[in-house]
């Protein structure tokens, strides 16, 4: 979701944009003109490290990256060279791909996945969401299961469960005549609980044919109401307690889910991400907490909840029952410790979440140490034995930061294949350290611990952390506290299996400046601001088009506290001006808005999918494949920024320039969609997308007039526009990319 303001739900226009809520003067810390030191350590000698593997879904040994600090070994059977035909930008309401190549509808918003569920009509009267796909199709993940069915096989690619994300909603199509005004009917608010969260739905292959199945034991839905354990050094706090949960160790609901990510031991991490969008608080309730210097008002404003700001959906109007009332999170019970109101409910979300996808019934945990913040995905670095796992994540919103966490408990191969995957998740999830990042000048950067027991956290004016668990829960504060580096909307990260080298997409940034105190000037791992048109409207400004970072840990070791970076790639379009298209693409390559992104085993190819709102003019958003390379191929670079009449030039280090075969675009979706989520059958021969919200701007007027609809994808004709699941397959049966 690029837009966080629903421009549909016009009964709540005063609904909070939720990116902006980092105030602190963090970017001042770095002087973007200074230490212009040379770069160390660009390429520290050419010796490769140990064969590296091309890993399954997840890792079953522990072999790769060693203590060196040498530049990327290529995975044995990595592609080098792109073997398709460029797919042009185009403004077609459909999904377009290279010659030799086929993409089908797998699974769409509705469809069912129960025995006995009637397919879905698709025009607003679907009910019974619990048993089909939810809306808004976003992270995805291949997790293979043996031939019988009984059980794993992560190489298994003829049968396996996708675990996939239903991010919100598009409201508009959701009901027969849009969402009726606060009060929210019940039943229309519980249909649209249950179209968030997530899907576990089986899909099958046979030849070059792949179709989900609609009866499989393994089916099931997790919504906004499911509920969940709240797990690791937060769980339990005083900070989690509510009305639902005195003791503060289950919640109900996961929403807005965005990225998603795996375990080593094979199960699913969902990210939540703009979850707070979906609560109010009255607006006294400032005053009700002791006025705006109480602990938990400067807490909820960091996360973007301000006093008397209407929720997203109105989910609180629905009734006067539980289920509804948990949507308020004023404080309006007289206990002293929020066991008797919704006070404390927006501490329970903003979690990366825990799901085992091959049983049912296992927990579903809420992972408190990861931090909370509006994650976005989670990408572990390749694991080592005897070595801690660590896991990269990004905070989408503007001037956010990045996050790392690195695990207590050393890696043992023999989890790869547990008995028990949730109590694995236990052992190296809920016990670590927690690190948000800070990118230097000169091209290093260093992970900051945010630990109760760090001097500039203990002692930070803004904020009295009173212990370990709430520093997880207001990361963003603590993260504040120690000086991170404010980023351009951290979106995906993924791991290089070759290099372990980390990428982030940054998707973009509206905030980034090149004077004044306001917002933060350009660094040298922001380095752009600059103004860009789009048709004949006004001028956009600031990063418009977004970056990729990468970043690789000294001696490729998790638990480094320093590391190096530089831009893999910057997104532009390919007639702009030079100091704009920094990477030189061309007209095959030009792209802007990077999200999603995914590194895929089988190739060691890199896959980039955009999620943008300000090339919309030129193109419908995309997905491109890359040979990416590794950081610290390419070199130091001077940004000649101007940005309205402003200056200012900035160094930063770029990559490799992409070449003709290193980087092109695969494929264009439909109008008014975002191509996100993306992973792949082991043997690489298949390839999972998820197509969102289609249609996205259809004014609400329009409902009546399908000619007007902003998408009819995937169903054609005068039909309603839905999410769907999409896989690729390519028509000669081999690997998609090469
Ligand atoms: Fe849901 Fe940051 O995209
Ligand atoms: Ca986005
Ligand atoms: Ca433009
Ligand atoms: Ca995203």
């Amino acid at each position: 979701m690029n837009h966080p303001v629903d421009h549909r739900l016009l009964a709540q226009a005063t609904f909070q944009e939720e990116e902006d809520s980092n105030t602190s003067a963090n970017p001042t810390f770095e002087s973007v003109m200074a230490a212009r030191l040379s770069r160390r350590g660009l390429l520290r000698g050419s010796v490769g490290t140990a064969a590296t593997a091309v890993f399954g879904s997840f890792a079953t040994a522990a072999c790769g990256g060693g203590d060196d600090d040498t530049a990327s070994t290529p995975a044995s059977t990595a592609v080098t060279s792109l073997g398709f035909a460029a797919v042009g930008k185009t403004l077609a309401d459909a999904i377009t791909v290279p010659a030799g190549y086929t993409a089908s509808v797998l699974y769409r918003c509705g469809d069912p996945i129960a025995t006995g569920v009637a397919a879905a009509k698709n025009d607003g009267t679907d009910t019974s969401f619990d048993k089909r796909a939810g809306d808004c199709h976003d992270g995805i993940e291949y997790f293979g299961l043996n031939a019988a069915g009984t059980g794993p096989d992560a190489s298994n690619s003829e049968r396996g469960l996708l675990g996939m994300n239903h991010e919100y909603q598009n409201n508009l199509f959701l009901h027969a005549n849009g969402p009726t005004a606060n009060p929210r009917p019940a039943a229309e608010v519980d249909k649209e609980v249950a179209v968030h969260g997530l899907s576990i739905v089986e899909v099958k292959r046979t030849g070059n044919v792949v179709s989900y199945v609609q009866d499989s034991a393994y089916n099931r839905r997790i919504t906004a109401a499911t509920t969940m354990t709240l797990s690791g050094p937060a769980a339990g706090d005083a900070l989690m307690k509510t009305k639902y949960s005195i003791d503060g160790s289950t919640t109900r609901g996961t929403q807005n889910n965005c990225g998603t990510g795996t375990t080593p031991w094979g199960t699913l991490i969902t990210c939540e991400e703009n979850w707070i969008g979906y609560f109010t608080r009255a607006a006294a309730d400032d005053t009700a907490r002791g006025g705006a210097t109480a602990r938990s008002v400067v807490s909820l404003k960091r996360y973007g909840l301000s006093a008397g700001v209407a929720s997203r959906y109105g989910w609180e109007t629905g009734g006067t029952a539980d289920l509804y009332a948990r949507w308020n999170a004023s404080q309006s019970g007289t206990s002293t410790d929020g066991t008797d109101d919704y006070r404390n409910i927006t501490n329970n979300f903003g979690w990366n979440v825990e799901i085992d996808p091959y049983k049912p019934t296992a927990l579903i945990k809420k992972r408190t140490s990861m931090g909370r913040f509006a994650h976005e995905a989670a990408a572990y670095l390749t694991p080592v034995a005897g070595k801690p796992l660590a896991f990269y994540m990004g905070d989408d919103s503007r001037g956010e930061y990045i996050y790392k966490f690195v695990s207590d408990a050393t890696w043992s191969a023999a989890d790869a294949v547990p008995a028990d995957r949730i109590a694995t998740g236990d052992k190296y999830l809920d016990k670590g350290k927690l690190y948000a990042a800070k990118f230097n000048a000169d091209g290093t950067g260093d992970w900051l611990l945010l630990d109760i027991s760090v001097a500039a956290i203990k002692g930070y004016a803004t904020y009295t952390f009173a212990n370990q668990a709430d520093v997880l829960v207001n990361a963003r504060l603590a993260a504040d506290a120690v000086g991170a580096t404010r980023m351009d909307r951290p979106e995906w990260s993924t791991v290089n299996p070759a290099t372990d080298d980390i990428y982030f997409t940054l998707t973009n940034n509206t905030n980034r400046v090149l004077t004044g105190t306001t917002y933060p000037l350009v660094d040298a791992s922001n380095p752009r601001a600059y103004n860009d048109t789009k048709g004949t409207a006004t001028a956009q400004k600031g990063n418009v088009h977004g970056h990729i970072i990468r970043l690789s840990e000294n001696g490729r070791n998790p638990a480094a506290v320093a590391f190096q970076w530089d831009v893999y790639l910057f997104g532009a379009e390919s007639t702009a001006a030079a100091a704009i298209n920094l990477s030189g693409l061309t007209a095959d390559q030009d792209f802007s808005s990077p999200d999603g992104m995914r590194f895929t085993n089988s190739t060691g190819l890199a896959w980039i999918e955009t999620d943008d709102g300000a090339y919309t003019d030129v193109t419908n958003c995309m997905l491109l494949a890359a040979v990416a390379g590794s950081r610290g191929d390419g070199a130091k670079l001077t940004v000649n920024n101007t940005r309205d009449t402003a200056t200012l030039a900035v160094d930063t280090y770029m990559g490799k320039k992409p070449t003709a075969t290193t980087l092109k675009r695969f494929l264009v979706g439909p109008s008014q969609a975002e191509v996100t989520g993306i992973c792949e059958t082991p043997d690489g021969k298949a390839i999972f997308i998820n197509i969102q919200h289609p249609g996205e701007d259809t004014a609400a007027a329009s409902l009546a007039d399908p000619t007007k609809f902003g998408s009819h994808w995937p169903d054609g004709g005068t039909a309603r526009p839905r999410s769907a699941t999409v896989v690729i397959t390519k028509n000669d049966g081999g690997r998609i990319g090469t």
